[in-house]
């Protein structure tokens, strides 16, 4: 897919308040707060009709960048829900714990290690100075049960992170494919924890949706492998976003690496919090692997049919999360920019056009003119069939444009009295506001060279 390249040379905005996301969100229909009329759950959220398509088309580019364009790449769909004794070999309910103190004054509540050193050391409340209490370890394994009759249901968790069906199918999929060591394994699903500080809107949640890469290689190759895709999924995320400078590294201390990995670097992106995790790229050697062989009685090694030799693959990891890259995206792309006619100020999504929920309006210029609206509707049912395409008539012209920028919708078509004479209807551009001339015949060709990715 080409890179962002819509934006226009003076583009350097502030850091959007994630209010701000959070009320676009819910005016035009991305993102709505779960159980509201019940008070809502705090860290779940629905998504509504723009933020299914937005998520729908995040989802299948990194399905078709990561799955479709790699020979050594399948794909799997596991389940939610497995064996509980996946999450004692895989560490997580020993390891998966936050650690919190409580603030004795205020009552309010940290995670240790998200407290500033200063107050570890001095056992203070960063808020009111109050005395803080001992540490507590709390799991983020959520539990579910198995079965009706009490007492003999079993206890087994919703997946805590969704990576574990594919150790779990590293067998199967050895056994059912072609695959030969290098290669890897994808998986897009949902994972659950019971977060202690849900918040941030998308940003920390309670259910969200995991994309992973779980690639097996001999332990010879692991350093070149992680190189590769680390460097792979960094240009994966430049090439959607549009402030580049805002994206790095940054490596994992020895302290707060993860009890899987051995080494692991953060893609972070820099928003109003700060510089933040968006995916994680993790050395996770033989760990899974072994654990599962070990706790299955199964023997998950693997054997070269070259060289013959048996071994126990090692796995790099990139791990990212599907909601926060919605609302990385949409912190990247919001803007709020003067009117060139001095009227009120334009917001705008500048979306990555391959991305944006809607990819095209059609818009008659006047609604009571009988003309316009039938050729209108007409271009939209033959544009809807190839892209989702939405046909608006209510209000001026003006605001129309200004519903859809809202919304990042790439293009507008205005059918025009000139359309009536010579078949030609106007194609605006989202970030220039620039229209050119188009003939009705090579508008589809013209709009799908444009918002899809190839
Ligand atoms: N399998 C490795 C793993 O789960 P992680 O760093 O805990 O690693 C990977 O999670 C990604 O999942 C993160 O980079 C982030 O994008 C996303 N993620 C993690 N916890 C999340 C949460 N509570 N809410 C939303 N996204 C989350």
């Amino acid at each position: 897919m080409t890179q962002v390249e819509n934006k226009p040379a003076a583009y350097d905005t502030p850091f959007v308040p994630i209010e701000k996301i959070v009320a676009l969100c819910k005016r035009r229909g991305f993102v709505y707060p779960n159980s509201e009329i019940y008070g809502g759950v705090s860290g779940i959220y629905d998504f509504g009709p723009l933020g299914v398509e937005l998520r729908n088309n995040i989802r299948r580019y990194w399905w078709w960048s990561m799955v479709q364009m790699n020979d050594n790449v399948v794909g799997i769909e596991g389940a939610i829900i497995t064996h509980p004794k996946v999450w004692e070999a895989s560490g997580h309910v020993e390891n998966f714990v936050d650690r919190l103190v409580d603030c004795k004054n205020c009552k309010r509540r940290f995670r240790i290690d998200q407290l500033p050193e200063e107050n570890i050391i001095q056992n203070k409340c960063p808020v009111c100075g109050g005395e803080l209490t001992e540490p507590r370890r709390f799991n983020l394994l959520m539990e579910t049960y198995l079965g009706v009759v009490e007492g003999e249901r079993m206890k087994t968790y919703l997946r805590g992170e969704a990576c574990q069906n594919i150790y779990l199918d590293f067998d199967n999929v050895v056994k059912s494919t072609r695959m030969q060591i290098p290669f890897g394994i994808c998986q897009i699903g949902k994972a659950f924890r019971n977060e202690v500080t849900p918040g941030n809107f998308l940003f920390r949640q309670r259910e969200f949706e995991q994309w992973d890469l779980q690639f097996f290689v001999h332990p010879s190759e692991m350093q070149q492998w992680f190189d590769y895709w680390k460097e792979k999924r960094f240009e994966w995320y430049e090439g959607i976003i549009n402030h580049k400078e805002r994206l790095h590294f940054r490596e994992h201390g020895p302290d707060e690496l993860a009890h899987y990995a051995k080494k692991a670097f953060d893609i972070e992106y820099q928003t109003i919090l700060g510089w933040q995790e968006w995916e994680g790229i993790h050395w996770r050697g033989d760990w899974d692997l072994s654990r599962h062989s070990e706790y299955s009685g199964q023997d998950l090694s693997y054997t070269d049919q070259n060289t013959k030799e048996r071994y126990i693959p090692w796995i790099v990891e990139t791990s990212g999360g599907v909601d926060r890259t919605f609302l990385n995206l949409l912190l990247d792309a919001y803007e709020e920019e003067p009117d060139p006619t001095g009227k009120e100020p334009r917001t705008v999504l500048r979306l990555h056009p391959m991305l944006a929920p809607v990819k095209v309006a059609v818009l008659p210029l006047q609604k009571n003119k009988e003309e316009l609206v039938t050729t209108a509707r007409d271009i939209h049912k033959t544009l809807q069939r190839l892209m989702v395409s939405q046909y608006d008539d209510v209000s001026n012209i003006g605001r129309r444009y200004r519903r859809q920028d809202e919304i990042g919708t790439p293009y507008c078509v205005t059918v025009d009295f000139q359309t009536l004479d010579d078949g030609t209807v106007t194609v605006r551009e989202r970030d220039r506001m620039t229209q050119v001339r188009i003939n009705i015949n090579e508008l589809p060709m013209y709009l799908l060279e444009r918002v899809t990715w190839q």
